[in-house]
């Protein structure tokens, strides 16, 4: 195993990671992260419906890592809809494909065709060490692979996923995009017992790409920077028009940040649920942060305030290494 360098100077074998996302304009800066930074192991990707179909997701996830060079990380396309059989779409926020905005090499490698669930499940049996499991997406496939084979669940070292918030949402009110897309499929994952750490917008909206951020990732001398800026400026004119952002906040990437630098991010444990039946509210995260449903156990660590500054410096170097 080779070994990196951490942050902290310390030599460590690279955490195994895989991402299953919907791939979006911060999905796919979460995949240039993974993919350019050492301290990271990508073993797979797996993609879901949410920002677009399922199949443009795919199509996305192909095309991102083979602008990153990184076409020998399997790719298995999953979910068309949530449990609940309903397939809530983003295009709204990112365009027609799913990632619109600059040109996209063609796919350099094709899907495996046994399914994101499948991959996931051999991925993670087969990794020596405990896999992390990050969820950038509606996090379906992930509760399909706890309840289809349960028996993973002593591989998964933990879920990390990109949703919900300690305050209001966005595709509602009060509901996040991706925890309203499938509340069954986060209840699941939130009752299954494993490690789970919640990535939500107010977290996430400490993430936003400025005009100085921009900038440097169009002063990269290479395609890369020039498509993230380039992303950016879709993605910040969807923000600007829905929700009046002077800048759009770069939410999937700050779940593999928190993996490769553990001070990057305050958390607090406690108890979450996911409102399944509100009749305003289905797809609400419920963040008991002061204890008001003391028979409740913690099930899992909230992400409370970001180091922006480090956030931003450790993403640029990963997108400007590959
Ligand atoms: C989440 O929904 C999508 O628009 C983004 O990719 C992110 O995962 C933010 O609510
Ligand atoms: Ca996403």
């Amino acid at each position: 195993v080779a070994l990196a360098r951490q942050r902290t100077g310390v030599l460590m074998a690279p955490r195994p990671i895989v991402i299953d996302c919907d791939p979006g304009h911060d999905d796919a800066v979460a995949l240039l992260l993974a993919v350019g930074s050492p301290e990271v192991d990508l073993l797979a990707v797996t993609t879901t419906f949410g920002n677009c179909a399922v199949e443009d997701a795919t199509r996305n996830a192909l095309q991102i890592l083979t602008l990153a060079g990184a076409t020998g990380v399997p790719v298995a396309s999953g979910a068309a809809g949530g449990i609940d059989g309903k397939s809530t779409l983003g295009n709204y926020v990112h365009g027609t494909s799913g990632l619109d905005g600059p040109p996209m090499p063609a796919p350099a490698s094709e899907v495996v065709p046994a399914g994101a669930v499948e991959l996931l499940r051999r991925t993670i049996q087969a990794s020596a060490e405990p896999v992390t499991v990050v969820a950038t997406g509606p996090i379906t496939n992930v509760a399909r692979l706890l309840l289809e084979h349960p028996e993973v669940k002593d591989g998964i070292a933990e879920v990390i996923f990109m949703g919900g918030s300690t305050e209001r949402g966005n595709h509602t009110p009060t509901a996040e995009f991706n925890t309203y897309a499938d509340p069954e499929a986060l209840d699941v994952v939130l009752r299954s017992g494993l490690v789970v750490r919640m990535v939500g917008l107010n977290l996430t909206h400490q993430a936003l790409a400025t005009p100085e951020v921009v900038e440097r990732m169009r002063a990269m001398d290479h395609v890369v920077g020039q498509t993230c800026a380039a992303w950016m400026g879709f993605f910040g004119a969807s923000y600007n028009r829905l929700w009046e952002f002077e800048a759009p906040p770069v939410h999937d990437p700050c779940t593999v940040a928190a993996l490769i630098d553990p001070d990057l991010i305050q958390w607090r444990e406690c108890f979450v649920a996911v409102e399944l039946a509100g009749t305003w509210t289905r797809g609400t995260t419920v963040v008991d942060l002061h204890h008001r449903y003391p028979d409740e156990k913690p099930n899992a660590h909230v992400a409370m305030t970001l180091d922006a500054e480090r956030y931003w410096d450790l993403v640029l170097d990963a997108v400007d290494r590959i």
